[in-house]
């Protein structure tokens, strides 16, 4: 299946932004949401040049009606092959202990969000037998993060979900896959004044992620070294790695 309906969240910005550029050629339709309209009207112009349609939309995805009133109207008029949940924030414990409202604004964008924009996709996939569903977790997904832990713990919860997801939805022919990416350069992780291992650029990421989900892989996890290397991390006993992640430098809070 080579997609021309394509929905994305988060596409200001980042891997979104990298996503919707790496999809946006002639004849392709790509629906955009973030909340900040004059950043997303910037890539619609991109998009645009390279010749795709691309139609924006200001949206925050923690907004379950909006999001539903978006993808319904999308499915009124094109039938959408594919739809990349990727809006997401981070934060940490800079300051000490998240705030309480740090923690619920990740929980709200990152999974609700998340499920905001995949639920009402899949209703309609179901119904058209056909689709696919990006989501976008990350390898802090895999272990529980003291720099990070609403963040790492909402990005495992997503990538669970994915996964889950895809046996069930096999049933409808609908493809679903999660996103694990590594550290990729983007205003998100602009902020960190710490060393970050593998770091890659959004178009790498963007381009890792479309031939992916080209073959249909349920995991799509890299950079491949840095994945095996948390996979074997989360593998050894508490008693080690506690030590070795209560020492690692803490991600900015909000
Ligand atoms: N960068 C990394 O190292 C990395 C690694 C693994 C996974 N990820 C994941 O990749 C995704 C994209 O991150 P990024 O690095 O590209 O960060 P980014 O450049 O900060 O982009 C985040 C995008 O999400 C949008 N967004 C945030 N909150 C939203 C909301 N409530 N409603 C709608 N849109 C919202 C932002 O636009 P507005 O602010 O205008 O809404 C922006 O378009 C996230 O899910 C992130 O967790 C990133």
């Amino acid at each position: 299946m080579i997609p021309q309906n394509i929905v994305i969240s988060g596409a200001n910005s980042g891997i979104g932004a990298a996503l919707a550029k790496i999809y946006s050629k002639k004849n392709n339709n790509l629906f955009l949401c973030a909340r900040n309209l004059e950043k997303l009207e910037k890539i619609q112009k991109l998009c645009q040049k390279n010749g795709a349609n691309c139609f924006i939309k200001a949206i925050d995805v923690t907004n379950s009606l909006d999001v539903k009133n978006w993808i319904f109207e999308i499915a009124q008029n094109f039938k959408i092959d594919l739809v990349i949940a990727n809006a997401g924030i981070s934060a940490g414990t800079s300051k000490g202990i998240e705030s309480f409202d740090q923690i619920n604004e990740i929980f709200a964008t990152n999974l609700n969000g998340v499920i905001n924009l995949t639920h009402p996709a899949c209703e309609i996939m179901k119904n058209n037998k056909y689709g696919q569903i990006a989501i976008i977790s990350s390898l802090a997904g895999f272990k529980g993060l003291p720099s990070a832990p609403a963040y790492s713990a909402s990005k495992a919860a997503v990538r669970v979900y994915a996964e889950a997801l895809r046996g069930n939805m096999s049933n409808y022919n609908v493809k679903v896959n999660a996103i694990c990416p590594g550290y990729i350069k983007t205003p998100m992780t602009d902020i960190n004044d710490f060393w970050m291992p593998m770091i890659m650029s959004a178009d790498k990421c963007a381009s890792i992620i479309k031939k992916g989900l080209e073959k249909n892989k349920s995991r799509i996890a890299f950079p491949l070294p840095f994945y095996l290397t948390i996979l074997l991390l989360s593998a050894l006993p508490l008693k080690i790695t506690d030590f070795i992640f209560a020492r690692l430098p803490k991600k900015k809070s909000l």
